[in-house]
């Protein structure tokens, strides 16, 4: 028994191919393979003799699965080997996925490529206004979001006692710090920092204590801008205000202004664009009105300018706050605020531009 196993064996070792080791396999362990045939002989041997019979076949058996098991993976192993080395796997190729052919229910492979993110659609409107801002000379800035109470209010003509600190519901801090509550702040930082001339622009984000629903987010962006110089006018800012409106909204835009009050500002403005839903005609979105608000602005207050030690009796200035979110919603005609803070891809992914 033990000399025709060892035979069986090395037949097994020896196998070149998987066709050879088929072969063998049904030969010892088939149906009617020479292992099978010692496993059913033994119940007609001798009782004495059974045991031992049935101990040996079963071994055998045993046996064989494991060397065939073992030739089988050495073989592939070898292959695969050999595909390598002679060239013929290519592990630049694209792997293949399941995809939709060019006939009309035809599913064919087609090369797998890494799924791609997408920018975030205020991403996308941001990083135009940059590029069109940085063409018209001004410079991107960036500031603290945990602001100092002197930067966020107080050089902005925002004193401790003043109402208008109240319709800005602040996240304190423990250590007497904020969270800032709009980009503002950093019209300071620039005018200590860069001195006039100046025109900066400060995409960032702001908190503010707000209850969320279809248009009010407590964490938002905002996009700053400010212009120092001398004999700077309000002609100055309605056409800067009115060239960005017409480059993200696409389309040629009506502009009116209304008082807006703003400490920081003197004279203050609500800036209001023609309803690009109706066109002016009136509907749900602009509530009737033909208008929409986008844009508070205005002339740099004297106090403000003297908080960034700039002289108010040279220099002059504008500024505005454009609600990033908003102008996106008018841009891609979202009607609801939170889908930009939710992941909801389905959303997220329809804004097509591709994120390298
Ligand atoms: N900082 C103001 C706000 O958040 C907006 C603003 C900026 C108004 C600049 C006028 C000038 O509401």
């Amino acid at each position: 028994m033990t000399d025709i196993r060892d035979q069986w064996l090395a037949e097994i070792a020896a196998a070149a191919d998987e066709s050879a080791l088929r072969e063998l396999e049904s030969r010892l362990l088939g149906k009617s393979g020479a292992v099978t045939e010692l496993l059913k002989n033994v119940p007609k041997l001798p009782p004495e003799e059974r045991r031992a019979a049935g101990q040996a076949a079963h071994q055998a058996k045993v046996a064989i699965e494991a060397a065939l098991a073992g030739r089988r993976a050495a073989l592939d192993a070898a292959a695969l080997a050999r595909e390598l080395d002679g060239g013929g796997f290519d592990p630049s190729a694209p792997a293949l996925r399941r995809g939709s052919g060019s006939g009309p229910t035809r599913e064919v492979l087609v090369p797998w490529t890494r799924p791609r993110g997408t920018l975030h659609p205020i991403t996308v409107v941001r990083d135009e206004l940059v590029d069109l801002f940085r063409s018209l000379g001004f410079a991107w800035l960036d500031g603290p979001e945990v602001e100092s109470e002197f930067f966020n209010f107080e050089a902005l003509n925002i004193p401790a006692d003043h109402p208008a600190r109240d319709s800005q519901d602040t996240f304190w801090l423990d250590d007497g710090n904020l969270l800032r509550t709009h980009t503002s702040p950093v019209q300071i930082r620039a005018m200590r920092h860069y001195r006039p001339p100046l025109k900066v622009i400060v995409p960032g984000r702001c908190f503010r204590s707000e209850t969320v629903d279809k248009s009010h987010e407590h964490t938002f962006y905002q996009m700053e801008g400010l212009v120092v110089d001398e004999g700077v006018s309000t002609a100055n800012l309605i056409h800067t205000m009115k060239t960005c409106l017409r480059v993200v909204l696409r389309r040629d835009v009506k502009v009116r202004l209304r008082p807006g009050f703003f400490p920081f500002v003197e004279p203050g403005f609500e800036l209001d664009v023609n309803c690009p839903f109706c066109n002016g005609a009136g509907c749900s979105v602009c509530k009737q009105s033909g208008w929409i608000e986008i844009l508070p602005c205005g002339m740099v207050h004297p106090r403000v300018l003297e908080a960034g030690g700039v002289d108010p009796e040279r220099y002059t200035g504008f500024a505005f706050g454009m609600g990033l979110q908003r102008v996106t919603m008018l841009r891609y005609g979202v009607d609801d605020i939170r889908l930009f803070t939710g992941c909801d891809l389905r959303f997220l992914s329809q804004f097509g531009e591709v994120a390298e």
